[in-house]
């Protein structure tokens, strides 16, 4: 298995813990560190909705409160789909993609989502791949 492959496997494994409630969506990150350390996030809804955190932002600031800074991170994979559903697109949302930044070099890091589900044969998991300066030109820095 790619590293890739074994950080969307991650992502898959974190989302069985997801907290979707409300929306019925489930999401599951995993965060490569340059060391080869993995953290792994869900999302977690609120009934007050826009308490709800991204899988992408529970899986960096778990790193970031053990300690982990800018620099130090690789690759981000998600994985997303209906609860109990099949897996479909879901790449970070537009305040995962700043908070991001926060922590990496857009240029430096990547950022990987899956679009289906494992291939049935080979296991493979289909994926998009992009570095976050693709995903985020212009954003916002002091
Ligand atoms: N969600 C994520 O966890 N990550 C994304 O990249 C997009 C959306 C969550 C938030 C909410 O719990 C549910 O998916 C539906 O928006």
């Amino acid at each position: 298995m790619t590293e890739y492959a074994q950080l969307l496997a991650e992502a898959m494994r974190a989302r069985e813990n997801s907290y979707c409630p409300y929306s019925g969506f489930a999401v599951g990150a995993a965060i490569l560190m340059k060391d080869g350390a993995v953290y792994r996030g869900c999302n977690v809804e609120n009934a007050s909705y826009g308490a709800t955190n991204c899988a992408e932002r529970t899986a960096l600031f778990t790193a970031v409160a053990d300690g982990r800074r800018r620099g130090e991170f690789a690759a981000i994979a998600v994985a997303g789909g209906p609860k109990d559903g099949e897996l479909r697109a879901c790449p970070p949302c537009g305040i995962c993609r700043q908070v991001l930044s926060e922590f990496a070099d857009p240029e430096e890091l990547f950022v990987l989502w899956a679009t289906g589900e494992p291939d049935g044969e080979s296991g493979e998991v289909p994926c998009e791949v992009h570095t976050l300066a693709e995903l985020l030109p212009g954003g916002f820095a002091l």
